[in-house]
């Protein structure tokens, strides 16, 4: 970790203080160069688990590592000076025991330098989320459509629909405020049930594809920036086009390559030298054959 002392990331007390007031603001990132523009403008920088798919092309969350979660979350760290940087416990790394899981988000607080970790599941792990929380990791808790049961799920289909799905999501949701969770993602479920839920429980909830009701909401950033066009569940609002932008950027850099036109001189360290015109005979020819 750089040495400079970092004493203004948001708390997790500021946090649960936000209760009911002025929403709180998540997006994920994964690297340095994006948290470091991202920080300022949001509240909570969310290392997902999500990075499998969108930084690794995987076509779900289940592979991801601890180690790969921890190599992210030490980039996007360095950048984080304001934020609240939460991590997730990518799958298999908090679900078989206590110990193992207490041991794995002690690494991504120690290793990774994450203020607190994000673990998905309500009533099948509040033991784990409560001895965690006894030894001082605080937790923020994930319900609904939880992305590593996409195989019991069957796809990523909204949850909470039926009254027994949407009864043991709140269930799920009462056990982690009971474990000492100081917030909880709320992703895929009904709109109403989403506001049942926050109205219910004392702890922030932030929302993605849950509706306007919870305390704050949260997206992938690849999603909001408009990065990849074959993506658009109906949860995500583009507001950028940057698929577009980065294409035309790079196909204007190749266009200026190709022909001749960069580096011009403004960008040399030096005049432009005359060439006699290049050899034919070596067009198209590797260097590393
Ligand atoms: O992994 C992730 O990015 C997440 C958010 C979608 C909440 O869990």
């Amino acid at each position: 970790m750089s040495s400079e002392v970092k004493q203004k990331q948001l708390t997790t007390g500021e946090i649960l203080r936000r209760k009911g007031g002025e929403k709180l603001v998540a997006v994920t990132a994964y690297d340095y160069t994006f948290a470091k523009i991202i920080d300022p403008l949001v509240d909570i920088v969310l290392v997902g688990d999500s990075l499998g798919m969108v930084i690794q092309g995987m076509p779900n969350t289940l592979s991801v590592t601890l180690d790969e979660m921890i190599y992210h979350s030490r980039a996007v760290s360095r950048a984080v000076q304001k934020a609240h940087l939460v991590v997730d416990m990518p799958f298999m790394s908090y679900q078989t025991s206590e110990a193992k899981a207490l041991h794995n988000a002690g690494r991504l607080l120690q290793e990774g330098y994450a203020q607190s970790v994000k673990v998905e599941g309500g009533v099948a792990i509040s033991r784990t989320v409560s001895r965690l929380v006894d030894i001082g990791i605080p937790v923020m808790g994930h319900v609904g459509l939880t992305p590593q049961s996409v195989h019991q799920f069957g796809g990523y289909k909204v949850q909470g629909k039926s009254p027994t799905s949407a009864e043991a999501i709140m269930m799920d949701a009462l056990a982690l405020e009971d474990a000492g969770a100081y917030s909880i993602v709320l992703e895929g479920i009904p709109t109403s049930l989403a506001k049942e839920i926050s109205e219910r429980v004392k702890i922030p909830t932030i929302g993605i594809g849950a509706g306007i009701h919870c305390d704050g909401q949260v997206l992938v950033n690849q999603d909001l920036l408009g990065m990849n066009p074959s993506f658009k569940p109906k949860f995500v609002k583009r507001y950028a086009n940057l698929n577009q932008e980065i294409s035309s950027a790079v196909e204007s850099f190749a266009k200026e390559v190709r022909g001749g036109v960069f580096p011009s001189e403004e960008f040399s360290f030096g005049k432009i030298q005359k060439t006699s015109s290049p050899n034919p005979e070596s067009k198209g020819q590797d260097a590393h054959p």
